[in-house]
């Protein structure tokens, strides 16, 4: 997946990705048009993919209303963002070690506050993001589902996307509304799409293809070049991920032989190679 912001673009608005620094880790947002599609779950897990490869990974929980990193992680922070943002903590107090061997900066419960675009959580989410991409070779983002202010702006942050949906047809149309959006106001011409929950083989290449079909109607009509949704992966529905889920661990630990261990190390390949 290539960077696609525009580097000099101010960060001024919610819809324009702001000023990337040329330098540090990669910035992954990762996201979906419909909630509850396994976001949370991707992420954690392909963090740990990532680490298991000898990278150093961060992962931001900027699903600031509605967080729920530190549950799927079993984790029980005293710090969270909330205490950076107020300034009660340091960066480095609040980011912490998560099973699997990478990163967390959690947000934790007391983020609801946070969940409208004001500018100040503009100004503090994208100060965090700016201190952090020197220290990191991955940055992931675990932002909210749909396309609000805040989510928007949490993505335009990464130079990265993965939207992450499944074969359910309410989904697939949340999952279109977000890429056109990105498309659009973010001005992107490369999305990744993992299409989670698979019922069989060769679904996702499928869903790739109708939506990339759908999106060219509406995108090729933009100037500039053509748009491009690229087929990051696609992981079958495995009872081994609610089982996971439910202990509150990683699939790719606990579970590393199955078919959603596998496939989430397949994405990790694929963002590397
Ligand atoms: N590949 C899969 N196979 C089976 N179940 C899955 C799979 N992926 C996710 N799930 C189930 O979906 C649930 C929701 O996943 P998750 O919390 O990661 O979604 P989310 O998109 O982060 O939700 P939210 O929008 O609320 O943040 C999980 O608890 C798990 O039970
Ligand atoms: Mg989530």
């Amino acid at each position: 997946m290539s960077m696609t912001p525009d580097p000099a673009a101010p960060a001024s608005s919610p819809g324009q990705p702001p000023r990337q620094p040329r330098t540090g880790a990669r910035t992954l947002a990762i996201t979906s048009g419909k909630g509850g599609v396994g976001k949370t779950f991707v992420t954690a897990n392909l963090a740990a993919a990532l680490a298991a490869r000898g990278l150093k990974v961060l992962v931001l929980d900027a699903d600031l209303g509605l967080a729920n990193l530190d549950v799927v992680l079993n984790l029980h922070p005293k710090l969270t963002l909330h205490d950076v943002f107020t300034e009660k903590a340091t960066l480095e107090q609040a980011i912490l070690p998560a099973p699997g061997g990478f990163s967390v900066l959690l947000a934790g419960s007391g983020m609801v506050e946070y969940s409208r675009l004001t500018p100040e959580v503009r100004d503090k989410l994208l100060h965090i993001i700016d201190l952090v991409k020197p220290r990191f070779d991955w940055v992931l983002l675990d932002t909210g589902a749909g396309i609000s202010d805040v989510v928007l702006y949490a993505i335009s942050l990464a130079t990265d996307v993965l939207v992450v949906a499944t074969p359910e047809p309410t989904s697939l149309t949340d999952a279109y509304a977000t890429i056109k959006v990105l498309a659009t106001q973010q001005e992107r011409r490369q999305v990744g799409l993992l299409v989670n929950q698979a019922n069989r083989v060769g679904e996702g290449k499928l869903i790739c293809g109708q939506l990339q079909q759908v999106l060219q109607r509406f995108v090729g009509q933009q100037p500039g070049q053509p748009f491009r949704l690229e087929l990051m992966g696609e992981v079958k529905a495995d009872p081994a991920v609610r089982q996971a889920v439910l202990k509150r661990q990683l699939v790719l630990e606990h579970y590393p032989g199955c078919d959603a261990a596998q496939a989430i190390k397949a994405l990790a390949a694929k963002l590397l190679g």
